[in-house]
């Protein structure tokens, strides 16, 4: 196992009927912001609740937090958070939301910086203050709600933004809540989180067996609940574990002191960006095929992956790991997630595309071992065609 550092102050409050404890975790005397998205939370009745829970404090709305949250609208809740004096931040809503509450949570606090705010990659951003944010999850798929990334988009790019000052201080993970996403979105959400443990999981051997063995029962949870929750609404033990399996994908445990992996979520945040594909879906057209070119260099794990996740005990170790890969992208597509990029009206000229925007972001060496050039990237997306 490598040196690590694991720290995650976030607060879960986990479960059906709690929303009235926010009136005791906000801080008195606090001027709110309450962020949310295009409406789910208004049709839902869940922003109700919520306004209704923060009791008498001074509430502020910023409405309009896109899907894939875009530079531009984050600056301007910033601005409002400064000339309407707000100390406190609640995200209300799925990923995007989370994650564009944490931008502003840094913004906030920084006039008009895209330098100091954006282009730093998986390191920190060099500040030293932000807002406090908290958040009421409704849609389990990022883990955001329990870590201290965010994706934000500009100009049609998306940049990490990593803060240990964007930790959540709680974060209200309620099924019910949920209950109002379509379908497509529970698959994005199992997907995201499979892939998030995956990427953490299958790399190399390193003996870190205790985060192999939570990666594991993550994985087997998703593969169990995730389905039941697709399929059925009225299952609400099956939302409970897929919610809290999306939460534990990407919090910080599973990651500690083992090797990643982030090639799929790297190559599959530029389809978002250049073809609006949603995120997970976007992760589970890449990753069966890159699991494919890749399995010598993933070989140890595919195998453990195969035995472990899956089940698989007969064969050579090839078949083993071939059928773990099939299994895994059935998976998905049982989820009613197309796993080829025909389907999606990406051909051979519109990879290319996708590999030189790569390029431009310095997108060159992805992998646990920074091999994975764009030639093998350009490979991966045409066997996906
Ligand atoms: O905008 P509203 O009206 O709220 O509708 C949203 C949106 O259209 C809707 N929705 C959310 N909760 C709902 C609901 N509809 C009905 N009922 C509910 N309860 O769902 C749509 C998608 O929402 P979004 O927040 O965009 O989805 P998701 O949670 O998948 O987040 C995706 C974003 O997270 C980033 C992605 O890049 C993308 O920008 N990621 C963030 C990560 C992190 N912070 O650690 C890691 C991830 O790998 C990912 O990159
Ligand atoms: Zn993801």
């Amino acid at each position: 196992m490598q040196n690590f550092d694991y720290y995650n102050p976030t607060h879960i409050v986990f479960g059906q009927d709690r929303l009235a404890e926010l009136n005791t975790l906000v801080p008195e005397n606090t001027k709110v912001m309450v962020l949310f998205g295009g409406g789910s939370v208004k049709r839902n009745g869940v922003l109700d609740k919520v306004l209704a829970s923060l009791g008498e404090r001074e509430v502020v709305q910023f409405g309009g937090i896109e899907p894939n949250p875009q530079f531009t609208t984050l600056m301007k809740a910033a601005e409002l958070a400064r000339t309407e004096k707000v100390n406190f931040l609640l995200a209300v809503g799925g990923g995007s939301v989370m994650d564009g509450t944490k931008f502003v949570a840094l913004a906030a606090k920084k006039e008009n910086d895209e330098h100091t705010l954006l282009h730093h990659g998986f390191a920190p951003v060099p500040m030293t203050e932000a807002l406090p944010l908290a958040c009421v999850a409704t849609l389990p798929a990022t883990g955001s709600e329990m870590n201290m990334g965010a994706v934000i988009t500009m100009n049609d790019q998306k940049y990490p933004v990593m803060s240990p000052l964007t930790f959540p201080k709680f974060s209200f993970l309620d099924p019910d809540f949920t209950l109002s996403l379509p379908k497509e979105q529970i698959a994005n959400g199992v997907a995201d989180s499979f892939i998030h443990v995956v990427e953490q999981y299958l790399t190399y051997p390193v003996n870190a067996k205790v985060q192999d063995r939570i990666s594991e029962g993550i994985l087997k949870t998703l593969i169990e609940e995730g389905p039941k929750t697709f399929n059925d609404n009225n299952d609400i033990e099956a939302r409970k574990n897929f919610m809290w399996s999306a939460t534990n994908a990407l919090n910080g445990l599973t990651g500690a002191g083992v090797p990643q992996d982030w090639s799929t979520h790297m190559i599959g945040h530029e389809m978002t960006a250049m073809y609006g594909i949603a995120h997970g879906r976007t992760l589970a057209i890449i990753l069966p095929s890159l699991l494919r070119e890749r399995t010598e260099q993933k070989r140890a794990k595919l195998l453990q992956f195969a035995e472990r996740v899956w089940d698989i005990a007969e064969g050579s170790d090839d078949q083993k790991i071939a059928l773990a890969i099939d299994k895994t992208e059935a998976f998905f597509n049982g989820l009613e997630i197309v796993t080829k990029l025909s389907h999606y009206n990406i051909d051979e000229a519109g990879i290319d595309t996708l590999v030189n925007n790569m390029e431009k972001m310095g997108l060159t060496a992805l992998s646990e071992s920074g091999d994975l050039t764009l030639d093998i990237v350009r490979k991966i997306l045409l066997a996906a065609l």
